[in-house]
């Protein structure tokens, strides 16, 4: 894991403030508003990804004020947690799923939506530009290498807050009593025992898992394990730690050789992490 300094402070920070910051949050609840059904399950999900938001801009805030970020980079951050899953609202009431694969890619949908609603338009142009790589690169297997440190800091930042909750989603969903399945959570997958070569490969090599070589859930889970060698700031790494979220994901894989190879690779990767 590579910790970030905090220089970028000292660059020419885009300026949002608190009533600015408070335009964009009700614009976006206003924006969810527009997808209230009559149907449960859209309104569960709508409802799912709401929250996720609202808590994606609370850890990247946690995160931030841990790396000492000033006021103005704060809520720059905040703003693109805000946002950078915008394209979800309209991806699970156009197509039923959040599996990008079986609809579209969510990230460039949410830059569609932002671009054509406007919302950003108060921003100059350097700063809405960013915001929309940032959405754009949110859940991307790679970061592009073309692009200024500046970017790549906030788009890291986001990955790292998105990853916290995504894993505190998944694991609240797999530790649930009630055993009622959500499809839209394990992306349709069926529930087979295997883990496939290729994605044990990867995690074992210590790679993110290519979501492409995804056939089942297991897969999946596995899959959630291996984002911790994508984790960039050492505070999310240590809610990580402290949140148990990979012991959690490790439990509900049936056990195997891969699994108990796979614990060995990830627990000796985090242990050397903590420090
Ligand atoms: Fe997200």
């Amino acid at each position: 894991m590579k910790i970030i300094n905090n220089s970028l402070q000292k660059e020419n920070m885009v300026c949002i403030n608190n009533e600015l910051m408070q335009y964009f949050r009700n614009w976006f609840y206003r924006y969810i508003e527009t997808f209230n059904s009559s149907e449960k399950n859209i309104r569960e999900n709508i409802l799912l990804k709401k929250m996720h938001t609202d808590r994606v801009c609370e850890e990247i805030l946690q995160i931030g004020r841990k790396l000492d970020l000033k006021e103005d980079a704060l809520r720059f951050s905040e703003l693109t947690a805000l946002f950078h899953d915008i394209g979800r609202f309209e991806q699970y009431a156009g197509y039923k799923t959040f599996a990008d694969y079986k609809s579209e890619n969510h990230a460039e949908l949410g830059v569609k939506i932002l671009k054509k609603s406007g919302v950003l338009n108060c921003l100059n142009d350097s700063s809405r530009d960013l915001v929309y790589r940032i959405v754009s690169y949110h859940n991307r297997a790679c970061l592009p290498e073309r692009e200024t440190d500046r970017c790549l800091f906030y788009t890291k930042l986001l990955r790292d807050a998105d990853k916290l909750d995504i894993w505190k989603v998944l694991t609240d969903y797999y530790l649930r009593k009630d055993g009622v399945l959500n499809s839209a959570i394990e992306l349709e997958l069926p529930d087979t025992p295997e883990i496939s070569d290729k994605v044990y490969e990867a995690v074992i090599n210590k790679r993110i898992v290519d979501a492409h070589h995804v056939r089942n859930l297991n897969d999946f889970k596995v899959l959630q394990i291996g984002w911790v060698f994508d984790v960039n700031f050492k505070p999310a790494m240590d809610a990580l730690i402290y949140r148990n979220y990979i012991e959690i994901i490790c439990s509900v894989i049936p056990a195997s050789e891969k699994l108990k190879k796979i614990k060995e690779v990830v627990n000796r990767y985090v242990e050397k992490q903590a420090y």
